[in-house]
């Protein structure tokens, strides 16, 4: 049985799940958390930095941590970091414990978001772009076993969180 009382946003970086989710959990009354920002407050400094000093496993484990930590509540919105569902536990638990929706952009409307972003260190390279399709390549087939895909391109954060918030309504008889 779906638990609709925690929804979890996925998706590549630059898909708006910040922005989001904190609308959607303003129209849903819930309590909202990104788990970037989570990590950042909880260790004191930047995702950049945390890259740069301890490494992605490092960052991903502390990601998994707060993961599980913010599901244990009741009802949440979350909002997680573009790479969280490359870890498969924390992706299969995610999925356990809400309904996942993948944010979903073109490769055009991403790069065009994110060609001079620099704090994104995965995209730190010689060729951001190749390193960018490269990884969403990758991930795509993961995004796309979340529990419902909304199409973000050409939609305003209102837009999308409103095709959200019915699907909720509609689907979790809220
Ligand atoms: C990452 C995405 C970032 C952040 C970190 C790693 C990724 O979050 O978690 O830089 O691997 O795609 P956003 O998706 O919010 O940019």
């Amino acid at each position: 049985m779906l638990n609709w009382d925690k929804i979890i946003l996925i998706g590549f970086m630059g898909t708006g799940k910040t922005t989001i989710g904190s609308l959607l959990a303003k129209e849903l009354h819930v309590p909202f958390a990104d788990t970037d920002q989570v990590i950042e407050t909880r260790l004191g400094t930047t995702i950049t930095d945390i890259f740069a000093k301890q490494g992605e496993c490092f960052f991903r484990s502390q990601e998994n941590s707060v993961i599980q930590e913010l599901l244990a509540s009741n009802s949440i919105v979350m909002a997680t970091g573009g790479g969280a569902i490359t870890n498969l536990h924390t992706y299969m638990f995610m999925k356990q414990q809400g309904i996942v929706i993948y944010l979903q952009a073109s490769i055009d409307v991403l790069w065009e978001r994110l060609q001079d972003c620099e704090s994104r260190p995965m995209l730190k390279s010689q060729y951001p772009k190749e390193q960018m399709l490269n990884l969403y390549r990758i991930r795509q087939p993961l995004y796309q076993q979340a529990h419902y895909s909304i199409q973000v391109d050409d939609k305003t954060p209102f837009e999308i969180t409103s095709e959200i918030y019915n699907l909720i309504k509609k689907m979790g008889n809220k």
